[in-house]
């Protein structure tokens, strides 16, 4: 029998890592699998964990508000430790690009666990965008026994990087798993928030859904893309529904630009299923998510995406995302020109989802097999 530990942290980890955890469990001869979440997240993280059922075995409950990079991944380090020691698992499965991933991977490589990466190999080759993403999957690839590639271009990354191609496992994303999970769900499921949203969105709008959380769009990034979405929102056939984030860095700038706007509405973050209703409902979403880029395509929903560089070139050349960075003017031409173009609409709403079919998880477990 096979000793798995599973550790994430964030929501969209959770998310990512919820198909795989099932599959796991349905074979409960062949694997002791455990849950860890170290809370880098908190009540976003418990979102997901309620929607999936999941039940962690270790919670580090490590969040804090306003936390910093510096003592987050130091008590990641060292939070893992005794639950490395104990459990001594033989692999220990860590998702994309997070703190909670790359400090996880320092402390089981000390503990002297074999590492699985999920999620691995997507790169911008930029240091500072995104930040500290980039450099944290880099760390993590280094750190990484077996590496589970969403894409072909994911894994021919990692072999330039020197990695072996027998370590590598091209597998889509899980993050279509979950969607397609949900995505069958939310029609039937009984869920407040989805009684919530039918009662705000209004349907004779055109609907744009937005997120955004990244580091590197803190300050004047913020700015400008909340300054554009008040002047997408002037249009009054247009209603902008916002799930913000609840980083204080999002907040604020949220909040105090568009706090008052009509046509905005700024809501709490949703969870899973609430959110991929909302989805299905919206015209166009703009965000700097990278889960949100790669679910969109699944749903028929084009993508702005509020970065200058990226890690999921697939999207892009698909021709589901296109990327117009934090310009305020950018932004407002872009959206008003998938608001008019309907060809430039069609084109991109009918693109094939490059991240996967729904059966990444079982080709996870596949591989380790
Ligand atoms: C983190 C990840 C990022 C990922 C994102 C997904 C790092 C460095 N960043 O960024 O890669 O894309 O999660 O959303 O690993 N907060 C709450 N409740 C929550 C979650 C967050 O209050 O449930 C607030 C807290 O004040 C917390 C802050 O948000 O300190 C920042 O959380 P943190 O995980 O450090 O950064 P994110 O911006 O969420
Ligand atoms: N999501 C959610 N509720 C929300 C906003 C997003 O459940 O209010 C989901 C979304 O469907 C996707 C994931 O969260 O699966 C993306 O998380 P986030 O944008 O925070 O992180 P990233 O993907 O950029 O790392």
């Amino acid at each position: 029998m096979k000793k798995i530990l599973i550790v994430f942290g964030t929501r969209p980890e959770a998310i990512k890592m919820a198909p795989l955890i099932k599959e796991f469990q349905k074979d409960k001869a062949k694997y002791d699998v455990k849950i860890c979440v170290t809370a880098q997240h908190r009540e976003m993280l418990d979102q997901v964990l309620e929607f999936f059922e999941i039940k962690p075995d270790f919670d580090l409950n490590l969040m804090k508000i306003g936390q910093n990079l510096f003592t987050l991944t130091a008590d990641v380090i060292v939070g893992m430790k005794p639950i490395l020691e104990d459990f001594k698992p033989d692999f220990v499965f860590v998702h994309g690009d997070t703190t909670t991933s790359t400090a996880t991977a320092i402390a089981s490589f000390y503990a002297g666990a074999k590492i699985c990466h999920v999620e691995a190999g997507l790169r911008t080759y930029n240091k500072l965008s995104p930040f500290p993403e980039e450099m944290n999957r880099q760390i993590t690839g280094r750190l990484a026994d077996i590496h589970f590639a969403p894409t072909i271009q994911a894994k021919q990354n990692l072999i330039k990087e020197g990695v072996d191609s027998d370590c590598i496992s091209v597998t889509g994303n899980t993050v279509v798993d979950a969607l397609l999970y949900a995505r069958d769900r939310v029609d039937n499921v009984q869920d407040f928030q989805i009684d919530f949203l039918k009662s705000i969105v209004d349907t004779t709008k055109y609907l744009i859904l937005v997120t955004g959380h990244r580091r590197e769009n803190f300050g004047e990034g913020f700015v400008n893309i909340c300054k554009a979405l008040k002047q997408i929102a002037l249009d009054k056939n247009v209603q902008v529904i916002y799930p913000v984030h609840l980083n204080p860095n999002v907040q604020k700038p949220v909040n105090e630009i568009l706090g008052e706007v009509d046509n905005v509405k700024l809501i709490a973050p949703l969870n899973y299923p609430a959110f991929v209703w909302l989805m299905k409902q919206s015209k166009i979403i703009i965000t700097d998510s990278g889960g949100v880029q790669e679910e969109a395509p699944s749903l028929g929903k084009p993508v702005l995406v509020m970065r200058d560089t990226t890690e999921r070139p697939e999207a892009v050349e698909a021709g589901t995302v296109i990327l117009v960075g934090t310009n305020t003017s950018d932004i407002v031409k872009q959206t008003s020109l998938l608001m008019s173009d309907n060809l430039l609409y069609e084109k991109m709403s009918k693109a094939h989802n490059p991240y996967g079919d729904g059966n990444a998880s079982l080709r996870i477990l596949k591989a380790i097999e």
